[in-house]
């Protein structure tokens, strides 16, 4: 097994995080992309894995991973998965280096296996919850993850709207989170929507592309850091 980064996203921050999603990177030049964002001060790289099954759409999978891996060792990999039996796909990850793995409630019936199988496999782990899904459906998992992931479009596609509706709920995980435990937005996330989110609680901030669709990805990367 590849070892993973030694960077971690837990701990206590003065800042919020920045994820680039390279899901609206140029595929044709995913390393040099990925170079290009982590020069510009991205604090990991966010890896939406879709399955055509949980979501409608396909996109990467641990191959991927594993050649970012070599060509990025130092980079923390953040694994989205938005597939079904997320299990499955722990061990592909952890092999090709990823160093964090979220999964979706939505798509779980035994979260604890998931979670246990990422921590055994030496990464953080994260659960997801879509727009529609109340935030009482990961209550009971909330102290036993690294970060909660709260969806603010519908998993499937970068690029859609920002849906302002998940700002109660974040706040109200936040209040569960201790200060190791990141809280991490992901859809929409862009200059109109950022404030709301860290107002919120968010101190890990994805976006495709607000950042992905800039000329400067530095700029980018700072204002939405704040
Ligand atoms: C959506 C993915 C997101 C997406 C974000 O299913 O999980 O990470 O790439 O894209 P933007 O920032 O463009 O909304
Ligand atoms: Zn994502």
């Amino acid at each position: 097994m590849s070892m993973t980064s030694t960077r971690r996203i837990t701990g206590p921050l003065t800042k919020p995080l920045v994820a680039p999603s390279i899901l609206s990177a140029d595929f044709a030049a995913m390393g040099e992309e990925c170079e290009a964002v982590a020069a510009a001060g991205a604090d990991l790289l966010h890896l939406d894995v879709m399955d055509g099954h949980f979501v409608p759409n396909l996109t990467m999978g641990p191959a991927l991973c594993a050649s970012l891996h070599r060509r990025m060792p130092d980079m923390l990999l953040d694994v989205h998965l938005m597939v079904n039996r997320p299990l499955e796909f722990v061990e592909p990850f952890a092999a090709a280096g990823a160093g964090h793995v979220t999964f979706h409630i939505e798509a779980e019936d035994d979260p604890d296996v998931v979670i246990d199988a990422i921590h055994a496999a030496g990464m953080t782990s994260g659960i997801a919850i879509n727009p529609p899904t109340d935030w009482k459906a990961i209550e009971p998992w909330i102290d036993t993850v690294d970060l909660v992931l709260v969806m603010s479009v519908n998993p499937g596609f970068s690029g859609q709207a920002f849906i302002a509706d998940v700002l109660s709920k974040t706040r109200a995980i936040r209040e569960r989170l201790q200060d190791h435990q990141r809280l991490q937005m992901d859809g929409g996330v862009n200059l109109a929507s950022v404030e709301s989110c860290r107002d919120a609680g968010c101190d890990l901030l994805v976006a495709a592309s607000a950042i992905f669709g800039s000329d400067d990805y530095t700029d980018a990367i700072a204002t939405l850091r704040g």
